[in-house]
């Protein structure tokens, strides 16, 4: 089977590599020419563990090849996989011009009988849209667009997409069922659950599933904004409720809120889906509510334990929306440290992994070598992604270089250990 894979950001990249791997042919394409050099080159555009072996291993496998030429690998797949970004548009909605550029120079170059899988998250109806553009401008072509959610997670991209929960495929054609099941056919004999399903169902089951993590997320922190007041500790909460399968264990982990690119923006993209079809969601916008000014409740508490944050030095430990990835879309530590500025502190940041896109998404911020720097001479120490780092760091050499008093765990990572009695241990849902 031959693939052309459209678009090598995470979803692309890393699931090129791994149909590759499968020894499928698949040709990456994307606009940006200096990334597929530096792909070429087996430089990875972002920093995701394992991609950079699983891509040489394609690579020398002689799957997997890079091009900036979409009209040729077009005009030679079998399948065409659409995975472009879908960012939010101004009211909401997912911007989709860069899907259906995809659907557009399918119409224009693919063979009889090619297939358009989508695997970007776009709302109920992109599959028929796309359809639809393919139909009036390539009347004589047979073809079919399938919707094909993906979903992985960035830090451990490549082991979910090697050993997915689900597959799930959306079409109405059966002929494009038979062909997808070819392209899957390594994961069904794995016994993956294999979905069929209409192209509407597919695409709602992706905004439904990130929307229900969301939920999750900002529930757990309203229980622990309420164990903060009402006493009792939210850990021990979310661990025995998550005990009940039918609540199960996973992102119950309280803290500052959600963040990355795709969370936020599916949710919102599921309420604009729903003004569209006359359905007002009274339960998201509350979702994104909370997660809203989550950030805000720890940071009003830094505030309160200096009587205002004007004059001192705050060290900010992790600027990822979360470990194992480079990516600031939508950190917290964004407007966190935007508006500690703002107010009159001095920051010093640190990330283990996130420092070059720092510079370019915060340039106005102070970048420490590691994180003792950071907090060396600062008043408080703010944690704001739980890399294993910061877990385990050593106490000892920490308190020598840190003379401030304050630690404000955003993530929870020191809630079981026991900290320097100094230390004044500001956490989401505890105040030690
Ligand atoms: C998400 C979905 O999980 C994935 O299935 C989909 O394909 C893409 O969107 P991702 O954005 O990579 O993946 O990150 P995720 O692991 O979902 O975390 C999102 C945010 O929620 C992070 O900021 C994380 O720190 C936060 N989070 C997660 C919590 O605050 N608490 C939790 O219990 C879990």
């Amino acid at each position: 089977m031959r693939i052309a894979l459209i678009g090598t950001g995470y979803v692309g990249l890393v699931t090129g590599a791994d149909f590759a791997c499968r020894g499928q042919h698949v040709m990456c394409v994307d606009i940006d020419t200096l990334r597929i050099d530096r792909l070429r080159r087996g430089v990875m555009p972002f920093y995701e563990p394992g991609l950079p072996e699983r891509v040489a291993e394609a690579v020398s496998g002689g799957h997997l090849t890079f091009t900036t030429d979409a009209a040729a690998a077009i005009r030679d797949a079998d399948v065409v996989m659409c995975a472009v970004g879908t960012p939010t548009g101004e009211d909401g909605r997912a911007d989709l011009s860069s899907v259906f550029a995809v659907a557009d120079a399918f119409a224009q170059h693919a063979k009889d009988g090619a297939i358009l899988v989508n695997k970007s998250t776009v709302p109920v109806g992109t599959a028929e849209a796309c359809r639809a553009r393919i139909a009036a401008a390539a009347s004589n072509l047979r073809f079919a667009v399938v919707s094909n959610p993906e979903f992985l997670s960035q830090g451990t991209a490549v082991r979910d997409t090697r050993n997915p929960t689900r597959i799930v495929v959306g079409t109405t054609e059966q002929w494009a069922r038979d062909i997808l099941r070819v392209v899957h056919a390594s994961f069904i004999e794995d016994h993956v659950p294999y979905l069929e399903m209409t192209p509407r169902s597919a695409e709602a089951v992706k905004c439904a599933a990130n929307a229900f993590l969301a939920t999750k997320i900002s529930f757990i922190n309203e229980v622990a904004n309420f164990c903060e007041r009402a006493g009792g500790d939210v850990e021990d909460v979310a661990r025995a409720i998550g005990l009940d399968p039918r609540i199960g264990p996973h992102f119950l982990r309280p803290g500052i809120g959600y963040g990355g690119g795709c969370l936020s923006k599916d949710v919102r993209a599921l309420m604009a889906s729903g003004d569209e079809v006359g359905y007002v969601f009274r339960l998201l916008p509350a979702v994104e509510a909370v997660n809203e000014v989550q950030k805000w409740y720890l940071y009003d508490r830094l505030a309160r334990a200096f009587g205002g944050v004007s004059g001192k030095t705050v060290a900010v430990w992790g600027l990822s929306f979360k470990p194992g990835t480079d990516d600031m879309r939508n950190a917290p530590s964004v407007p966190f440290i935007r508006r500690l500025l703002d107010e009159g502190a001095a920051v010093r940041a640190f990330d283990p992994v996130a420092m070059e896109q720092a510079r370019m998404r915060i340039p106005e911020v102070a970048l420490a070598e590691t994180a003792i720097d950071a907090a060396r001479g600062a008043d408080a120490i703010v944690i704001l992604t739980e890399w294993d780092e910061f877990k385990e760091i050593d106490f000892s050499p920490l308190s020598q270089a840190f003379s401030g008093s304050v630690v404000v765990d955003g993530r929870g990572v020191w809630r079981a250990r026991s900290l320097p009695t100094t230390w004044r241990y500001i956490a989401v849902g505890v105040d030690k």
